[in-house]
């Protein structure tokens, strides 16, 4: 029996087949590479030692998936493929609606059909609502107890359409599984992934200018850009700077084996959802100091405005993971700037093979 790891070329997704791997777990990767590269799927078959079944379709080619489903063994699937840049969510929203949404819908459309009832599925901290969203007087909660999010904290107050797509596709899975019990789903909201596998070998390769933190920081830090922009400095925070729960991807990678785990061993259950991430969270200049420790480079920075839709502060409380599927994540912040770092170094250019 296999997995099917939709979107497993990608940066979380080749993290997550080595650790499958290592716990003997066999799969297929499934996906259109439009924001990935096959070399990445080359290099893990480099660090498992064996080679990889891989599909080049797309999660809304019906036709496509039918066949996968048709010629192979498969009881489960990960669920990592979708688009994920906020920003441009906001500029093609129909593309993302159709890609993540539809895209969710024709896969459990031939999972149903093919009796596969077990689905992982790749959320995030975004579906949380907006702290500028809750009305705070006629809510139990406080602005200041925003985080740490618990997994029952508010949802959907979304501020872009790629987040709404992930609270859209959470209530799908919910209302599935009322319709069908035999579904088995865990939900997983990542918090910030960060770093990459020790080998160095694959880590995340945005196109373009990257709109995330560490990404930027690593290419200034290796002499793609000249400085960094710290977007806000006047946040209710420790040093003014926004503050996130970042997460080595190698720990995020590890909750998916855990959750499989779960789902493998246990009967009758409702849907997981579960936060994954460290539940501490650090500032821009908290990362781009650990940066420089790690690499040995200055960062330089520029503190300008506030980018649009951002918060003062996103960290998570992680304790359901650890009481539900006893898992932690256990990297630190240094280890994650260091394994960022490795990568970039050795892949100034990403996948792009020369
Ligand atoms: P990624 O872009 O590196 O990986 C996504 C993969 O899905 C890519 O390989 C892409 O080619 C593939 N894909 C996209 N649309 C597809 C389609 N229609 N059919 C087949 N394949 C398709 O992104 P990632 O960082 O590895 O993220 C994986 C998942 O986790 C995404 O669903 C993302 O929204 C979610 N997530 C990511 C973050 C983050 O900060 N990286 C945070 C929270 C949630
Ligand atoms: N930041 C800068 N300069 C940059 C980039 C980011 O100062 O060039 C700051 C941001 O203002 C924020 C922090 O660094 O304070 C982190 O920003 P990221 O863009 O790396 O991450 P976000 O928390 O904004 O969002 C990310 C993903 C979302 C996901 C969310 C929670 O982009 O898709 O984490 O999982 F939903």
């Amino acid at each position: 029996m296999s997995i099917l790891i939709t979107g497993g070329a990608g940066y979380i997704g080749s993290h997550t087949l080595v650790e499958l791997a290592n716990a003997n777990y066999d799969f297929i990767v499934y996906d259109n590479l439009s924001n990935s590269s096959s070399e990445s799927l080359n290099r893990v078959e480099k660090i498992i030692g064996k080679s990889i079944t891989f599909i080049n379709g797309d999660i809304r080619d019906t036709a496509k998936l039918k066949e996968v489903f048709g010629n192979h063994s498969i009881d489960s699937v990960i669920h990592f493929a979708g688009l994920k840049a906020v920003g441009q969510s906001v500029e093609q929203p129909l593309e993302y609606y159709d890609n993540n949404v539809v895209g969710t819908l024709r896969l459990l459309e031939v999972m149903s059909e093919f009796g596969c009832k077990k689905i992982v599925f790749s959320s995030s901290a975004t579906v949380y609502t907006d702290p500028d969203k809750l009305n705070i007087q006629h809510s139990k909660l406080n602005i200041k107890e925003y985080s740490p999010l618990r997994e029952d904290s508010p949802v959907g107050g979304t501020t872009n359409p790629y987040g709404t797509s992930k609270y859209m596709i959470e209530r799908i899975l919910e209302d599935l599984y009322i319709s069908d019990n035999s579904f088995k789903i865990a939900i997983l909201r990542y918090f910030n992934p960060v770093g990459a596998h020790k080998s160095g070998t694959i880590g995340e390769d945005p196109n373009g200018i990257p709109n995330n933190l560490m990404p930027f920081i690593s290419q200034v830090a290796v002499g793609k850009r000249e400085y960094l922009s710290v977007f806000g400095s006047d946040y209710d925070t420790h040093d003014g700077t926004g503050v996130r729960d970042y997460i080595h991807v190698v720990d995020l990678a590890y909750g998916h084996v855990k959750a499989i785990d779960y789902l493998n061993n246990h009967e009758n259950i409702k849907p997981l959802v579960v936060n994954l991430g460290t539940g501490t969270g650090y500032s821009v200049i908290d990362v781009v100091k650990a940066f420089e420790k790690a690499s040995g480079k200055k960062v330089p920075y520029k503190l300008v405005d506030r980018r649009a839709g951002d918060i003062a502060k996103c960290f998570a409380d992680p304790s359901y993971a650890k009481e539900l599927l006893g898992w932690v994540a256990k990297r630190s912040l240094d280890e994650m700037c260091e394994d960022s770092w490795r990568w970039q170094s050795n892949n100034p250019d990403g996948y792009e093979v020369k």
